[in-house]
């Protein structure tokens, strides 16, 4: 196992130890931490696990993620080239949007994970994820727009759940996802 592996791993038995939002923990089946790379230079952040990343302990397995694998691809990326999370690592009760604490309980841990991986890209997919870590923004305007914050650079996408039964926010997802490689080479 890599040392960057080995800090994760230890993130993710910090959360445990720590009991970091019990009810949630009582509720759901397990933890999803992440899946992919520790070296990877993008960093995808998605909100809480639903149903099926519940049941596999694995972020975006589902539909969602069956649309971000298609995605990755269209820029010839394959899940293990890149990192994927949530902020919210437990799922909440009946996909109910996590609540502002649950959120806030988590967020460290999430900044100990980017900090590990130090991506060169933090791409936030939905407005919840994007409000972490850029306070401000509107989705509607700012999706597809590269912002450098604290010195990390951000990507604001549409979230894929969202966009996956909508035509046109689906095209703008994808066509705003087909513009990575090239803010990758320019970061
Ligand atoms: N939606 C999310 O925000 N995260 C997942 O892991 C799956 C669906």
């Amino acid at each position: 196992m890599s040392k960057k592996d080995q800090q994760l791993e230890k993130i993710k038995t910090d959360i445990l130890q720590q009991k970091i939002c019990p009810e949630l923990a009582v509720s759901a089946t397990q933890l999803v931490f992440g899946d992919g790379s520790a070296e990877a230079d993008l960093v995808f952040i998605g909100e809480a696990p639903g149903k099926n990343e519940d049941e596999q302990g694995l972020p975006f397995v589902g539909a969602a993620g069956k649309f971000l694998n298609e995605m990755l691809e269209l820029i010839g990326l394959k899940r293990t080239d890149v990192y994927i999370t949530n902020i919210v690592k437990y799922r909440p009760p009946e996909n109910r949007d996590p609540y502002p604490d649950e959120k806030a309980a988590f967020l460290p841990f999430l900044r100990l994970q980017l900090d590990v991986i130090k991506p060169k890209i933090v791409v936030t997919l939905g407005r919840h994820s994007m409000e972490c870590f850029l306070p401000g923004l509107q989705i509607s305007k700012s999706h597809g727009q590269p912002k450098r914050y604290k010195g990390q650079v951000y990507l604001p996408l549409f979230h894929p759940a969202a966009a996956l039964y909508n035509g046109s926010m689906r095209q703008t997802l994808i066509d705003d996802f087909m513009k990575i490689p090239r803010i990758l080479v320019k970061t």
